[in-house]
C-alpha cells in the first residue's frame, strides 16, 4: 500500500512541516507501507522527493526549501496513484485550511486528517471561536474584527470588552507568527497593524494569567478516542511562546499527563471531544486548552494537523496512551479510507 506524504508548503510553518514529514517517514510501518514523498515549495511548487519502501537510515534528510532549489517542478496532479492514501502533512494556511484537502477531493484521493469544512473551520480563529461558543465550550472573552473595520473603533470595543494583557492574532495564521501579547492599551495599535500584514480578520483574545497550556489528542472519525492531556511547560512561566521560543531556542517541555487537578481531566477530555465533534472533526486533531490558577478551563484552539515531530504533543499523547507513533500513522491511514 501507498501512502504519499506530501510536507513544506507555503505557509510560515514550513519547516516545522519537514520535522514532522522527517518523523512520520521514519516511523511508518514499512511491513505494510511503502511511501513516496512529495516537497512543497514555498512558492507552491510540487517538487518530487525520495521514496522509501523500507526503514530509511536515521541520517535520512528529506527535502527542503535549499536542496529542492535545482529540481524540475511537477504538476500537482502527477502525485495520483490509484490507491494510494495521502497524508498531507502540511500546517498552517494552504495546508490545513481547506486548500490542500480540496485539492485532493477532486483527485479522487484519500487523505489523513480532517476534510474542507473541518480544516477551514478551524484555521479561521474568528470561526472556530463561533462555533465553541455555540456548543457552550468555555473560552476566554474575546473581540473580532473583520475586513474593512476602523481600527479606532475596534480600540474602544476592546478596551470596553477586555481586561489587559490581551492577545492579537491574526485569524488565519499558526505557531505564534504575528501574534502579540500587549499589555496596556496604548500598545494596541502597532499590535493590530502587524496582525493586519498577515490577514484581514483579526481576533483579540483576553488573556490568562500563567495558564497551564493543556492539551489533548484527538484521533477518529465518528468514533473519537480523546487522549489524557499533557501540558507544555516553559521555564518562564509569563513569557509569551513565540515563534523562536516553540521551535528553536527549546525553551519549552512537555509533561505528559498533564500536572492538573485530577477532577479537571475527565472535563477537558469532554470539552475535547464536544469541540472535534462540533467542528467537524475527522482523522486527527489536537484540542489545546488553558487551565487557570482558579482551575477555570478554557478553550484555546483546534489544531487540525498538529506538529508530529519527534517532539511534538500529539504522538506524545499517544505514547503515553501506549500507542506507538507506528501504530498510530497505521490507524490513521485505516481512518483516512473510511
Ligand atoms: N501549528 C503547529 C504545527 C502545532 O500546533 O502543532
Ligand atoms: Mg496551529
Amino acid at each position: 500500500e501507498t501512502l504519499i506524504v506530501l510536507y513544506g508548503g507555503r505557509s510560515a510553518e514550513r519547516e516545522v512541516s519537514v520535522m514532522s514529514a522527517t518523523n512520520v517517514v521514519a516511523a511508518i510501518d514499512y511491513d505494510k507501507f511503502n511511501v513516496k514523498t512529495y516537497f512543497i515549495r514555498q512558492n507552491g511548487d510540487f517538487i518530487q522527493g525520495p521514496r522509501f519502501n523500507s526503514q530509511p537510515s536515521p541520517e535520512m534528510k528529506l527535502l527542503d526549501e535549499d536542496s529542492s532549489a535545482d529540481h524540475e517542478k511537477i504538476q500537482p496532479s502527477a502525485i495520483y496513484e490509484e490507491g494510494a492514501v495521502v497524508f498531507p502533512v502540511l500546517h498552517g494556511p494552504m495546508g490545513e485550511d481547506g486548500s490542500i484537502q480540496g485539492f485532493l477531493e477532486i483527485m479522487k484521493l484519500a487523505y489523513v486528517g480532517p476534510g474542507i469544512l473541518s480544516a477551514a473551520a478551524t484555521m479561521d480563529k474568528i470561526l472556530s471561536k463561533e462555533i465553541f461558543s455555540s456548543l457552550g465550550i468555555p473560552q476566554v472573552p474575546y473581540v473580532a474584527i473583520y475586513p474593512g473595520q476602523d481600527f479606532v473603533k475596534a480600540e474602544e470595543e476592546v478596551n470596553a470588552k477586555l481586561n489587559y494583557p490581551v492577545f492579537v492574532k491574526p485569524a488565519n495564521m499558526g505557531s505564534s507568527v504575528g501574534i502579540t501579547k500587549v499589555d496596556e492599551a496604548g500598545e494596541l495599535r502597532s499590535a493590530l497593524d502587524l496582525a493586519s500584514k498577515y490577514d484581514d480578520r483579526i481576533v483579540v483574545e483576553e488573556g490568562v494569567v500563567n495558564p497551564h497550556e493543556v492539551e489533548c489528542a484527538a484521533l477518529g472519525n465518528s468514533e473519537v478516542k480523546i487522549t489524557l492531556p499533557g501540558e507544555v511547560a516553559n521555564s518562564n512561566p509569563s513569557a509569551f511562546y513565540d515563534y523562536d521560543e516553540k521551535y528553536n531556542n527549546n525553551a519549552l517541555t512537555i509533561d505528559v499527563p498533564a500536572k492538573i487537578a485530577p477532577e479537571l481531566v475527565e472535563e477537558i477530555r469532554h470539552y475535547a471531544e464536544l469541540a472535534y465533534k462540533g467542528v467537524a472533526g475527522r482523522g486527527l486533531s489536537r484540542c489545546d486548552f488553558f487551565v487557570d490558577a482558579e482551575n477555570n478551563i478554557y478553550l484555546n484552539e483546534i489544531n487540525a494537523i498538529p506538529g508530529f515531530t519527534a517532539f511534538s504533543m500529539y504522538p506524545m499523547l499517544w505514547e503515553n496512551m501506549g500507542l506507538s507513533t507506528t501504530d498510530l500513522l497505521t490507524e490513521l491511514v485505516e481512518l483516512a479510507k473510511e
